[in-house]
């Protein structure tokens, strides 16, 4: 069954912001990045702290291998994923890698696709995957096992990959000084 809505317009961005600290530089780039979205495209931003995920439960190869349906924050969250076209990951780098929010939210997505009757990954073949994050050096290939980890579950969810937006910032609002950073991320998502 293909999904159809992906292709329908207004396209909907959804920011899944993951960093542990409000305000920080990941989410000012991807904030200013958002400027330059047409006033058409919709915009929702979640704070992926602000949901109480549990902690996933591998239980593909136990009983039938299914998932029940998600509730409470985990079915606000499936929700939101679903009515976007495009996610954003806003993920600062953590230990050369993704914040653990947005790693826990990507585990559920194994159990999304075993919920009978979803369909969930065919329902995400096409929505597109972004990133934005930002690393307290200016060596940015230090963020290349976070940037492949996306590009990698976007080629696996068949989702078309736009390559992550990488700044340099290191205390909150440094993220302005990197003048570079700000250019790319006025065409990032033009
Ligand atoms: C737990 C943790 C791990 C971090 N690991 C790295 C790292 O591996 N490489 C790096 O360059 N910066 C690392 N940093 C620094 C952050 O990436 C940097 O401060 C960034 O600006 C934080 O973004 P934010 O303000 O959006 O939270 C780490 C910060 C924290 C809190």
């Amino acid at each position: 069954m293909k999904n159809t809505q992906i292709t329908s317009h207004p396209r909907r961005f959804l920011f899944l912001l993951a960093s542990s600290r409000a305000q920080g530089n990941t989410e000012q780039l991807a904030r200013y990045a958002a400027k330059f979205l047409p006033a058409e495209v919709k915009q929702e931003w979640i704070n992926l702290h602000d949901y109480d995920m549990p902690d996933f439960v591998d239980q593909r190869h136990t009983g039938d291998g299914e998932y029940p349906a998600p509730q409470g924050a985990m079915r606000e969250l499936l929700d939101a994923t679903l009515s976007a076209t495009d996610l954003v990951f806003v993920t600062p780098l953590y230990w050369y890698s993704l914040p653990a929010s947005a790693k826990k939210y990507l585990d559920h997505w194994s159990g999304w696709m075993r919920v009978p009757g979803y369909d969930f990954k065919e329902k995400m073949r096409g929505r597109r995957l972004w990133n934005v994050t930002v690393t307290a050096d200016e060596d940015q290939s230090y963020a290349q096992a976070l940037v492949d980890s996306l590009r990698l579950t976007a080629g696996y969810m068949d989702m078309p990959w736009n390559g992550s937006l990488i700044g340099y910032g290191n205390r909150p609002g440094e993220i302005v000084q990197d003048v570079s950073a700000l250019e790319r991320a006025a065409k990032y998502f033009v």
